[in-house]
């Protein structure tokens, strides 16, 4: 394996709208993110990945851009931006930002300008199709509900294709013209020293130009899932990804990393090797365990032995071809804490454990905002709660499938994407310190307790434990070894234990944690000294016991 700037650092994930509000209009912009920059160096994180902060109508909360070369006003100016992007390459922060060309939004110029003419260069950006009989052109549902078709505004039988929600159109990498204009400006971002890319949903270029039908699938209403055709079309998308890797990513050595799902086992070299699609991928392997169906009401509870199988099959598939990006939660999932271990480990011991194990999987680890503190889900009281129009979707869902109204509210409460959107705890005072007026989406229930002021003056804090980890990776002694060493599973008698080791020629490491209920005691051949520990946990020789919620690194 090459090695690249990015190997052995560890990422953190900004979602702006909730992170840090610096002038009281209730929603997080770019002044608080540079407020917050000694916070994130404290934390040790050397790459920020920021959603995105362009001109956007917010119908998806930014991911529906209206130009990819404006800040929108709600986050501030390309002066605070460029401030930024100085400030953090002083503290050694890497930023990269959110390439979202699957779609645009329906406000950018483009699509304006495709549906003033629909026969004009800027329509053909775009997949506009006539109607079939009077219906649209196939029978794909889109991610956030309802047909991917919709008429063009004005035209009777002429539609335009959206993957996600109506005001997201989908751009046609067919189009060579299209495609240069993309890499000008993804250029354009890194001539302004952008270190790379997160790429959003980008399997979703994917695509069959001719829109064939598909199988209706279990949702019952005739359609079936956008997903499906990009799954039939990973070699279209790699094709495209592999030109717009060769044009602006490898030649200015900028990283990227993929939102990818459901890997094919015998093709990830493809999408993370040294001649991949990206620098790395997400590792949606736990989170595709629970929510793998089409739609949430159907989601699986997971078992610890369920959710170690998964981490370490992703683990094994990386080995020999690449880098994946561990992570336990972002911005479209419930808190990694309350979907992933048992009830009684919604507290900071499960998160602490969970942290331990996370972080030194072999990769490069993406913490979330509010992860570094074990933020729990948020207890939802009523629909009106959430912002989310995924949330609004799936609830009609759940009615749909006939659940009563507080059965659907119960599955949002497990799966909803709000949980992890809701404003960063800074301190436990008014609002959770995140801002002077309204906040706009409802705190987190726990902030009083769980806020960075709290943790900061705690040493057996989650976020204590997570600069440890961070920075327990930069050690000298561990360091090539936590980044290259490969990384097995160690089989325990324990149905909730997880535990690995890391070697790199003659050095060794075991991460464990305990999620049981009982004690574990589990034999270490060549361990010898703790670096690092939470909860009640003892090495006797090479033999480790671990209390229920406690979690260990010991090196060899
Ligand atoms: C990605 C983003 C998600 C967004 C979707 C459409 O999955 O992470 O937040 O809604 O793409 O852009
Ligand atoms: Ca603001």
């Amino acid at each position: 394996m090459q090695q690249q700037w990015w190997h052995g650092k560890t990422a953190y994930q900004i979602y702006p709208k909730s992170f840090y509000d610096s002038n009281g209009d209730g929603i997080g912009d770019i002044k608080g993110i540079i407020a917050k920059l000694p916070y994130l160096h404290a934390l040790g994180i050397e790459i920020l990945w920021i959603s995105p902060i362009y001109k956007s109508p917010f119908v998806d909360n930014g991911y529906d851009i209206a130009d990819y070369q404006a800040i929108d006003p709600t986050f501030g100016t390309m002066e605070d931006f460029d401030e930024l992007l100085a400030r953090a390459k002083e503290l050694g922060i890497a930023i990269i930002m959110d390439l979202v060309v699957n779609h645009c939004s329906s406000e950018h110029e483009w699509f304006k300008r495709a549906c003033a003419n629909p026969h004009g260069e800027e329509a053909s950006y775009f997949y506009f199709r006539e109607g079939v009989d009077g219906h649209a052109p196939n029978n794909l549902r889109a991610n956030f509900g309802g047909s991917v078709w919709d008429k063009v505004p004005g035209q009777d039988n002429l539609y335009y294709c959206h993957f996600f929600a109506k005001e997201q159109p989908d751009l046609n990498w067919f189009n060579p013209k299209l495609r240069q204009k993309i890499y000008q400006m993804i250029n354009w971002w890194l001539d302004k020293g952008v270190a790379g890319f997160r790429i959003d949903a980008i399997m979703s270029i994917g695509k069959d130009p001719t829109f064939p039908n598909y199988t209706p699938d279990a949702l019952g209403d005739g359609m079936c899932a956008c997903g499906a055709m990009n799954a039939q079309c990973n070699d279209v998308a790699t094709r495209f990804l592999q030109e717009m890797q060769a044009t602006v990513f490898r030649p200015r050595r900028a990283f990227t990393v993929g939102e990818v799902f459901s890997l094919q086992e015998d093709n990830l070299a493809d999408f993370i090797g040294d001649e991949g699609n990206f620098s790395t991928i997400f590792d949606f392997g736990p989170r595709q365990c629970v929510c793998n169906h089409c739609a949430y009401y159907a989601y699986d509870k997971l078992t610890i032995a369920q959710y170690r199988a998964a981490l370490f099959k992703s683990q094994r598939q990386a080995a020999h071809c690449g880098f994946i990006a561990p992570v336990i939660e972002n911005h479209d999932e419930p808190r990694g804490v309350s979907c992933y271990l048992p009830p009684m480990w919604h507290n900071a011991a499960g998160a602490k454990a969970l942290g331990t194990i996370i972080m030194l999987l072999r990769g490069i680890p993406f913490i979330y905002q509010g992860q570094e503190l074990g933020m729990l889900n948020v207890q939802f009281n009523s629909i009106d709660e959430f912002n989310d129009l995924q949330s609004v979707e799936e609830y009609r869902r759940c009615l749909q499938h006939g659940l009563s109204k507080t059965e659907a509210l119960a599955v949002l409460n497990a799966q909803a994407r709000d949980h992890a959107r809701t404003p960063m705890p800074w301190t436990g005072g008014a609002q959770a310190g995140f801002t002077l007026g309204q906040p706009w989406m409802r705190l987190q229930q726990d902030y009083p307790q769980v806020n960075v002021a709290a943790q900061d003056k705690d040493p057996n804090s989650v976020l204590q434990h997570y600069r440890r980890l961070v920075a327990l990776k930069k050690e000298p002694s561990l360091q090539q070894l936590l980044t290259y060493g490969s990384c097995e599973e160690v089989d325990t008698p324990y149905e909730a234990v997880i535990c690995y080791r890391r070697t790199l020629d003659s050095q060794i490491l075991y991460v464990a944690a305990n999620f049981g209920e009982w004690d574990a005691t589990l034999h270490l051949p060549g361990a010898r000294t703790m670096s690092l520990s939470t909860g009640k946990v003892q090495l006797q020789g090479d033999k480790l016991h671990l209390d229920p919620g406690s979690s260990a690194v010991i090196v060899g």
